[in-house]
């Protein structure tokens, strides 16, 4: 079974080991994931690129051609580069050991120049070939090119809207594939809708507030998306729940946005109508919701700054 790699990025590492496991175990129950602090590798069926474009936190990642235990290569491993016309390598030392990375980095690429005509270069190689050390344990591995980090343009922007980032973050973390439909029924400026639409998924709004059903709108209408937008209060989400598979979404904070009423008082309420059987990630400003009271699901918590401490919540 494949193996790949996935080096995360340190902040809210959690969350990002989480997200990496949900997107490779939606693609592939069986996945086996293994975490050895920022780095993941992971068994799976799913090649290491359809996992990597869809998450938020991954700064490197590849496919891992085996373990290794020096800088010894087999002939096998360079199969891959005999079809490229330019490499580069790179050393991730993970590890608490210090290493010369520039010498190692050279001596790599001299010891690949011998078996493979691909030319060294270092700005956007065909093929990164990746040497990682960690304290536990040291691998080799590659990864080809790849430029499908789209990111949707967004020409309209709003002080309450959500980073694109924390919001891929929720639709990865619930598990919504390509073709389900996502419900925003909080979608301010439409960063659900677009993030949705952009890895495949269809998406419906709800806004309260016409100035943001409009926002949402122009950005959608300027990726050419198709995303449906319905002004209304976020309980006609009940009478559209056979037309969705989740909710993702982030409630109102009780500043910067518009708000129908005590933004305490629309958490609780949502939270007592939400419908059943449904993929549920939900964000809120922690102190409004203090008082709930809900059971069997996961809760994350993401520092902002001394005013701001977020909940994400998943069913
Ligand atoms: C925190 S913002 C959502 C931001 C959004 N995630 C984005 O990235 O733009 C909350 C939104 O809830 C909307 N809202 C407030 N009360 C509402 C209600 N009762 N029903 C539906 N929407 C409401 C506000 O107009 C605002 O756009």
């Amino acid at each position: 079974m494949p193996e790949s790699f996935f080096v995360l990025s340190k902040d809210n590492l959690e969350l990002a080991i989480d997200e990496i496991t949900a997107i490779s175990k939606m693609y592939d129950r069986f996945s086996k994931v293994k975490a050895l602090t920022n780095l993941v590798i992971i068994q799976s069926k799913i090649n290491w690129n359809e996992i990597a474009k869809r998450a938020s936190f991954v700064k490197v990642s590849g496919q891992i051609l085996r373990k290794m235990s020096g800088l010894f290569l087999d002939e096998d491993n360079f199969e891959v580069l005999k079809n490229a016309k330019s490499f580069g390598c790179r050393i991730i030392n993970l590890s608490s050991n210090q290493f010369n990375i520039p010498e190692l980095e050279n001596s790599m690429g001299d010891m690949i120049s011998k078996f493979s005509h691909a030319k060294v270069e270092l700005e956007d190689p065909d093929i990164t070939v990746y040497l990682i050390f960690t304290n536990q344990e040291n691998f080799f591995g590659f990864s080809k090119r790849s430029k499908n980090d789209h990111i949707p343009k967004k020409i309209k922007t709003h002080p309450h809207e959500l980073d694109r980032k924390m919001t891929r973050l929720m639709l990865n973390l619930v598990g919504l594939k390509e073709g389900e439909t996502v419900c925003d029924p909080f979608c301010g400026t439409g960063t659900t809708l677009l993030e949705a639409e952009t890895i495949g998924i269809h998406a419906i709004g709800i806004d309260f507030d016409k100035k943001m059903c409009e926002i949402s709108k122009q950005n959608l209408k300027a990726n050419g998306y198709k995303s449906e937008v319905i002004n209304g209060d976020f309980q006609e989400m009940l009478k559209i729940s056979e037309k969705y598979d989740g909710i993702v979404t982030d409630l109102p904070y009780g500043r910067a946005s518009k708000v129908s009423g005590n933004p305490e008082k629309i958490l609780k309420k949502f939270f007592s109508i939400l419908p059943k059987r449904k993929k549920i990630a939900v964000m809120y400003k922690k102190e409004l919701g203090v008082n709930l009271k809900l059971k069997g699901l996961k809760k994350y918590e993401i520092y902002r700054h001394k005013s701001l401490t977020r909940t994400i919540l998943i069913k």
